[in-house]
């Protein structure tokens, strides 16, 4: 009798601010089993559009955004940032039955296991943020379908595999960054197609070179950040103008040759660190392009060239 009428003097409370959430329950429903695989205890007897905690604290974000439709009582869900919180989940395939998700940022957590293919299918992602967690697999070519993607990170998981060729028709993508996993491969030669690419970062991916030439003729390319890359030795790729970049940074990518003309005659605003790279270039006497940076915009006084040459 007891248990009867707490029930019913209860319950409505306790429902009483998901029932009235301008959220469609789907959306509700979505977010129940995003938060159960995420490992995130979310609390459904407030309106995750209200109630739900906003803050920024460090690198700990915790930030779920909805927007109202024009003239509607009816919103849904455009952002979820759950950033540095050590979450011990998954990623939730259900993320797809959020279909006005523009923004996802998940980096630095303990998230393992691999990206659902899925997500794919998301109709409105923009940003897609992994950095720092634990995935595996490899990056679904279901991700190619994305032609909102405009930026894609996975830094610093363990993934492996290659880079599926399917992500050429990435055609919006303005940032790629894969550093700091295990893939298989040669950099795709389709990188250098991606016309709005602003921002590329392949450092210690375990992908092969070279380096494709075309990324040279990107007019939007302004961090260029490469490193530790397998496969053989070529010619730097023909750099002929790196006024617009902000960071040029190539190390150990297996370059030889000369220093191409344009960035022997750029000096005053480089920074250039040429170093031997291997034990056989010593000998051979080629020079490994290890490292170009570019450090001050507008920098016209100091030169800094280091030569580091070891005849013995
Ligand atoms: C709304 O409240 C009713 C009980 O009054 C409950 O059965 C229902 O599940 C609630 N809806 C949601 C979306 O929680
Ligand atoms: C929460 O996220 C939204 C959407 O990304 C953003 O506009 C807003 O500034 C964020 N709020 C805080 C406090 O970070
Ligand atoms: C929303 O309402 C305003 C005025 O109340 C109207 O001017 C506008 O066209 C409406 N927009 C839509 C998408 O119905
Ligand atoms: C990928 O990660 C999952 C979950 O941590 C693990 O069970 C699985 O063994 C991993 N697979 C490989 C090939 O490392
Ligand atoms: C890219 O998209 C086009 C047009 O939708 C399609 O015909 C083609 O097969 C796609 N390429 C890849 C590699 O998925
Ligand atoms: C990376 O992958 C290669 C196979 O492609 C494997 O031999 C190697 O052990 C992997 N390295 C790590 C650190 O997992
Ligand atoms: C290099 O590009 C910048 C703009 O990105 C342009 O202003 C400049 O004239 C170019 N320099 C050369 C030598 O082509």
């Amino acid at each position: 009798m007891l248990l009867v009428i707490l029930c019913v003097t209860v319950l409505p409370f306790a429902f009483a601010s998901i029932n009235t959430t301008c959220l469609p329950s789907k959306e509700v429903d979505a977010l129940r089993e995003i938060g159960r695989k995420l490992g995130k205890d979310w609390d459904f007897e407030r309106d995750p559009c209200r109630d739900w905690e906003i803050s920024s604290i460090g690198e700990r974000e915790n930030n779920v955004t909805c927007i109202a439709e024009p003239n509607s009582t009816i919103c849904h869900v455009v952002s979820i940032n759950l950033q540095g919180q050590s979450l011990p989940g998954i990623l939730p395939p259900e993320l797809v039955n959020l279909p006005y998700l523009q923004n996802l940022e998940l980096n630095r957590n303990r998230l393992s296991g691999t990206i659902p293919p899925a997500w794919g299918f998301m109709e409105r992602i923009v940003n897609i943020a992994l950095l720092a967690n634990r995935l595996n697999g490899s990056i679904p070519q279901e991700l190619g379908n994305i032609r909102t993607l405009k930026s894609l990170s996975v830094e610093d998981n363990m993934m492996y595999g290659a880079i599926p060729h399917e992500l050429g028709n990435l055609t919006s993508i303005e940032r790629f960054r894969i550093s700091g996993n295990n893939f298989s491969g040669k950099i795709p030669d389709f990188i250098g197609e991606w016309t709005s690419l602003t921002s590329l970062r392949i450092q210690a991916s375990g992908l092969e070179g070279p380096i494709p030439s075309s990324i040279t003729l990107s007019e939007s390319l302004t961090d260029l950040r490469i490193s530790d890359l397998g496969g053989p030795d070529t010619l730097c790729p023909p750099f002929s103008n790196t006024t617009r970049f902000t960071h040029l940074f190539l190390r150990s990518c297996n370059l030889i040759g000369q220093l191409p003309q344009y960035l022997a005659s750029s000096l005053e605003v480089l920074l250039v660190i040429w170093t031997f790279c291997s034990f056989l270039n010593l000998f051979t006497n080629t020079w490994n392009f290890f490292a170009l940076i570019k450090t001050h915009k507008h920098s016209s006084s100091v030169v800094n060239l280091y030569r580091q040459i070891g005849n013995k």
